[in-house]
């Protein structure tokens, strides 16, 4: 056997981790081994909204372990029953929820409900309009749907079926619809891309294409959604209804939770056996995503977290004025905000981390700020004055 290199670490290279050891958090702060608190405004990339070890989350997640942990989804289960329901009713959407276990299944989930829709329905639409720019998860179906080259590189063959165009251009999507078109998938709020936002109009346009040539229209709110930019649903704030709707991150706080919502039309589509998840429905999941429910349906949260990101918009605003060299540009609302550097991106959020401020980098120098939805104005202000200290030395 040969020997491992004296560097290597025991886990496989996919990652660029930092060599800090975190070992706690509370609320918007994450502390290392060594003691050093860090003001976390990635949370985990768009996860932890309510911030970290919140006891209402914590609480459940404990009673639950104490009363049952898994059954298979043979049975209902009480907190099962319930998160459905609420979700459903929060929603809008008239057919039901499938919940799995992360935001890769769950868009895996939506290529199969598209499929198998357009399948039963007896047509032969197949193909799916996604974007450049557009992340959608590391699985085969994800990375052949996305729109990241890296992500892509060395995985041929690909899933068969997307055709990728340029993001906000309606134009460029009635050019591409087929008759063998069966769904447009986007982010209403690109993530991984660099924090793009859609255009109100080709949103609503896109729902109109949907509308006028039978597509389904599915919404990835796995990193924008679930309260991060001020509704539950971001397609609350474009005024526009999407077919199917898949989520993940925030809505468990950071234990592992997907869920895929969909209208009647592709529930008509759904018999048992056609798809399923060990782990979907998982009891402690349920219990989970009903405490973090609990808190985001608080009246003021989502007030709240359009509130301070206006706040924190505002104030990068400002820096990007001051420092126009470093910054070109800032994206984004709600609290999904994304700086575009002139510098290198990750560079400097690792100059950021040694100052005490987390912050997760996106694909194109963009540097995210997506905090606990928690944070208070105080909080954001820390954050902006450790920003405006590390842009000063450059
Ligand atoms: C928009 C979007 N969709 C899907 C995913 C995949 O989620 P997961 O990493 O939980 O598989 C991500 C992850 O960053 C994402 O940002």
């Amino acid at each position: 056997m040969s020997q491992p290199e004296p560097q290597q670490t025991p886990f496989l290279p996919v990652y660029r981790r930092a060599e800090t050891i975190m070992i706690r958090g509370e609320g918007v702060y994450l502390f290392d081994d060594q003691g050093k608190r860090y003001l976390d405004c990635s949370a985990g990339i768009a996860v932890n909204a309510l911030g970290h070890s919140h006891s209402h989350v914590v609480a459940a997640l404990q009673e639950q372990a104490g009363q049952l942990w898994h059954c298979s989804n043979n049975y209902t289960t009480r907190p099962l029953q319930l998160f459905a329901e609420r979700l459903v009713e929060q929603s809008r959407l008239d057919g039901g929820v499938f919940f799995c276990s992360s935001g890769a299944e769950a868009i895996d989930t939506v290529i199969k409900f598209v499929r198998r829709t357009q399948y039963v329905e007896g047509s032969k639409k197949q193909r799916i309009i996604t974007f450049h720019g557009g992340f959608h998860g590391r699985a085969l179906s994800c990375i052949s749907a996305g729109g990241n080259a890296t992500a892509r590189e060395g995985y041929a063959p690909l899933l068969p079926g997307f055709d990728q165009i340029a993001f906000n251009d309606l134009e460029a999507v009635k050019a591409t619809i087929t008759p063998e078109t069966a769904a447009i998938l986007l982010e209403p709020v690109q993530g991984e891309g660099g924090v793009y936002p859609a255009d109100p109009a080709f949103l609503k346009g896109l729902r109109e294409l949907c509308d006028t040539h039978g597509l389904l229209l599915c919404l990835d709110e796995v990193q924008c959604g679930y309260g991060r930019c001020g509704s539950l649903f971001t397609y609350d704030q474009y005024g526009v209804m999407p077919d199917i709707v898949a989520c993940a991150k925030g809505i468990g706080n950071g234990f592992p939770l997907g869920a895929v919502i969909t209208n009647q039309r592709v529930r008509k589509a759904i018999t048992p056996g056609c798809h399923g998840s060990t782990y979907g429905s998982n009891p402690l999941a349920m219990a989970v995503g009903n405490a973090v429910l609990d808190m985001m349906l608080k009246p003021g949260f989502f007030a709240h977290v359009s509130e301070v990101g206006a706040h924190l918009k505002a104030a990068l605003d400002a820096i990007q004025q001051e420092y126009p060299d470093s910054i070109s540009q800032v994206r984004g609302f709600g609290l999904m905000l994304g700086l575009q550097m002139q510098l290198d991106a990750r560079a400097f959020a690792t100059e950021l981390r040694e100052a005490g401020l987390l912050v997760a980098p996106a694909y194109g120098d963009v540097i995210r700020f997506t905090p606990p939805l928690i944070i208070t104005r105080e909080e954001a202000d820390q954050a902006v004055s450790i920003l405006r200290e590390c842009l000063a030395k450059h």
